[in-house]
């Protein structure tokens, strides 16, 4: 039998970095997703294969022998290997596991692909075993599967690859789900500049360290930012969200998390007509997002293609993780 679990990426639609230091923030699971298929081997190996990051190979223990991508295919796989040994433990089994990994999700660019591939495989893993685990608890390990990747994470992605839609998530404490009354395409900008997490939120903890009447201030502002944003979404107020946006972006900058590259496409975003546009996860590299009335999406994605970005449309998915099994 063959069990596949997908997972959707996600969109931080306000109040990133902010909410690692415990501020609310504003994310939406998005209409792409990353899928795991799980089968079970007559030996006790994890044998993991990730095509689109080029890297595949068999875990025993501690030990691991990699197929594709060298002794860095180890570190990337880690994490999957993580959440599959996890739920394992969990169902107090000796087993071994193939496990396919496979994203639409862009990696590594702040649409929360490493965190849709852990919810996806530790939800195929504990199917496969006949756990019928609860939705929290395999939230819980892509939680701990995500700190392997990002060192310090809010929390953010792996709630929202579990349970989908929107949310209002503050570290911590229950998360809301948001009910918004309108349908709008977001617009998304990728640099394809790769950068790692774990640094950028290192970077802001470091200025906060050092500079902490200046950049905590912002912080929290960021903070209030986000409670007005999902008050505008749940009143289907896309304008006064696009505001919430563009403020948004421009406090990440102050924050030294934006880049030339990144702010220039949420100017040409908001020139070709954007409500709003900023740069969406650890920033560095990665997408800026915008949002635009049916009649300038074209012109908003044109503007950004021009200026070197490469765009693409999302929508939100109220789908969190889902499993089926085959054969
Ligand atoms: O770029 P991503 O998808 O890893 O998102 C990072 C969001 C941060 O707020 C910067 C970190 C976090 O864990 O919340």
């Amino acid at each position: 039998m063959r069990v596949t679990a997908s997972a959707p990426g996600k969109a931080i639609l306000c109040g990133e970095h902010a909410c690692v230091f415990g501020e609310p923030a504003v994310a939406m699971a998005i209409n792409l997703r990353a899928k795991a298929s799980a089968k079970l081997r007559k030996d006790e190996l994890v044998h993991i294969v990730a095509k689109d990051i080029g890297a595949s190979g068999y875990f025993e223990g501690k030990e691991f022998k990699s197929e594709v991508g060298g002794m860095e295919a180890r570190l990337k796989l880690e994490p999957i290997q993580f959440a599959v040994e996890e739920v394992l433990r969990s169902a107090r089994k000796v087993a071994g596991i193939n496990l396919e990994v496979q994203s639409d999700i862009p990696i590594a660019v702040g649409l929360g692909s490493s965190a849709a591939v852990a919810v996806a495989s530790a939800t195929a893993a504990s199917e496969l075993l006949g756990l019928k685990m609860k939705k929290e608890d395999i939230c819980s390990i892509a939680f701990r599967s995500e700190r392997i990747v990002h060192i310090n994470p809010s929390g953010i992605d792996n709630i929202i690859s579990t349970y989908g839609g929107a949310i209002l998530f503050r570290k911590g404490t229950e998360f809301l789900r948001l009910r918004i009354p309108v349908e709008f395409p977001l617009i998304v900008g990728d640099t394809r500049i790769s950068r790692s997490t774990g640094e950028m939120v290192s970077f802001v903890k470091e200025s906060k360290e050092k500079y902490p009447d200046v950049v905590e201030p912002i912080l929290r502002s960021i903070g209030q930012l986000s409670e007005r944003a999902a008050k505008a979404l749940e009143k289907g107020n896309l304008e006064e969200f696009g505001e919430f946006m563009n403020i948004n972006h421009e406090l990440l900058s102050a924050i030294g998390v934006s880049n030339e590259f990144l702010d220039r496409l949420t100017h040409v975003a908001r020139k070709a007509g954007a409500l709003g546009a900023k740069l969406t996860g650890a920033g560095g590299g990665g997408c800026i997002i915008a949002l635009a009335l049916p009649d300038k999406v074209n012109s908003v994605m044109k503007a950004i293609e021009r200026e070197g970005g490469s765009p693409f449309i999302v929508r939100k998915d109220d789908e969190g993780v889902r499993c089926w099994s085959e054969g």
